[in-house]
């Protein structure tokens, strides 16, 4: 066992962050980013990321069809795409398809709109159906570490329209307590909060209040990770036994 110590800014860092209204994001991006894949070079998201969407869209045999539309995005991206919206389309439609900037988890380079390949992709809304090689990814994507962020039924808490083709990048443990559990990440430090989750063969995740400038945490041995929330804690994955 190993004692680490968390200083509060790292609350806003990791790939657990919850970016919403309520919780602007803090930093610029997430960690290090990379083209999403050769063909895109123009859209970036952060650099593991790529790694498992890639991975994800060749297990759905999606490589022609599954089309990345959106992803790392700078607050003055975000501000653009607002102004632009809220132009065209209104205030009623930008406030359930686009984040206020700052508060975008585009921002952190963690987020990936999918569309299905077609002359025109709308870029606010691109079309992701369920059947298909589009249906294969989503039913994957859990195991690669991805989530739905934006789920039908959870609008009063995500505070977003039902975007069945924005994904988010959580890492595979996660994703896939937040899928069987039927949580939006809104719930999942709550979730958590409940007592330590345990994926069967595989790792530990159990959440630690942040107790102001430092926080003590005890790790077990072996590879542990820890994000913070961005709100109020760590969120700690420990492919060991509980500390
Ligand atoms: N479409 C999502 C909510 C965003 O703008 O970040
Ligand atoms: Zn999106």
């Amino acid at each position: 066992m190993k004692t680490v110590i968390c200083k509060k800014s790292q609350l806003f860092e990791g790939p657990l962050l919850l970016v919403n209204r309520r919780h602007p994001l803090q930093k610029t991006a997430a960690g290090e980013l990379s083209p999403v894949n050769e063909n895109h070079p123009e859209i970036l998201v952060e650099r593991q990321m790529a790694r498992l969407l890639s991975a994800c869209i060749q297990a759905a045999g999606g490589e022609r069809e599954i089309i990345p539309v959106s992803g790392w995005r700078s607050h003055a991206d975000q501000q653009r795409i607002w102004n632009e919206t809220l132009a065209e389309e209104g205030e009623a439609f930008t406030r359930q398809y686009v984040a206020p900037p700052g508060c975008s988890e585009h921002q952190t380079g963690l987020a990936i709109d999918l569309g299905k390949a077609a002359p025109s992709i709308d870029f606010i809304r691109p079309d992701f159906p369920d059947e298909g090689v589009c249906g294969t990814f989503r039913r994957l994507a859990a195991r690669y570490g991805f989530i739905e962020r934006y789920a039908q039924g959870k609008e009063a808490l995500t505070g977003i329209a039902h975007e069945p083709w924005h994904f988010r990048y959580v890492g595979a443990p996660h994703a896939q307590l937040i899928k069987e559990n039927g949580l939006c990440l809104e719930e999942y430090s709550a979730f958590l909060r409940q007592g330590p989750q345990r994926l069967p063969a595989g790792p530990w995740v159990f959440y630690v209040p942040c107790a102001g400038g430092e926080t003590e945490i005890e790790l077990p041995d072996g590879c542990c990770q820890i994000s913070g929330d961005n709100a109020e804690g760590f969120i700690v994955t420990a492919w060991g036994n509980p500390a």
